[in-house]
């Protein structure tokens, strides 16, 4: 079964609902390991909570590679094969992403290319898109950036503020990176330049 090592940096509803699809059956995969490069975050308790493997490696003040090094070691360790960012609000060194090229995956709240970047919600409410919704992609050397696996988007209502809008596009999230996961851990994918296609 394919080993998952996690990072995050906060709530972890992400990696709770991805999790959730694991014990239903449906992303055959464990979870090798969960990283936060952040102490209080509650997504790391609640990882706890469900008995699995943690770790918690700060981040803050510390050089970006440095970090990564020793975030990649404990994934290794943990022989995590492919990597799932879940509101880990770091960006990874080149080096980090060419360890597990084209095995690491993100969710962004937005659709991508727009609104990349912290606060994606709030970027594309206050820009006054009419849609908006969540983006899973494979991470390159590049904020927010590697090739599209799968997006989902949602109407913006005009009784929406931004924080409607983010519950309505987290909805949405929780859905759309267990498909994704499940799409790529099946192999049924091959990448075309930007383009992600079913096999
Ligand atoms: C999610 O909305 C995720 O898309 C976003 O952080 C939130 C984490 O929530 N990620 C980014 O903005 C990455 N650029 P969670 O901790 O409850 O999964």
């Amino acid at each position: 079964m394919t080993k998952l090592g996690i990072l995050l940096s906060g709530r972890g509803s992400n990696f709770l609902a991805i999790a959730e699809s694991i014990r239903l059956g449906h992303i055959d995969a464990e979870i090798a390991l969960v990283v936060s490069n952040r102490e209080d975050a509650p997504g790391i308790t609640a990882a706890q909570a469900l008995g699995l493997p943690t770790l918690v490696l700060p981040s803050q003040g510390r050089k970006r590679q440095e970090h990564d090094e020793a975030v990649v070691d404990a994934l290794r360790r943990a022989g995590a094969e492919w990597i799932v960012l879940a509101g880990y609000m770091r960006l990874l060194s080149p080096w980090f992403v060419h360890q597990f090229a084209g095995r690491i995956l993100n969710i962004h709240p937005s659709l991508l290319p727009a609104f990349p970047g912290l606060d994606a919600q709030k970027q594309a409410f206050d820009y006054g898109v009419q849609f908006s919704g969540c983006t899973v992609h494979f991470v390159d050397e590049h904020l927010d950036h590697g090739a599209i696996i799968l997006q989902k988007s949602v109407p913006v209502l005009p009784t929406d503020d931004e924080h409607t809008l983010a519950d309505r596009i987290l909805v949405l999230e929780h859905i759309a990176y267990s498909e994704a996961l499940a799409l790529v851990l099946s192999g049924k994918y091959r990448v075309e330049g930007r383009r992600v296609l079913p096999l």
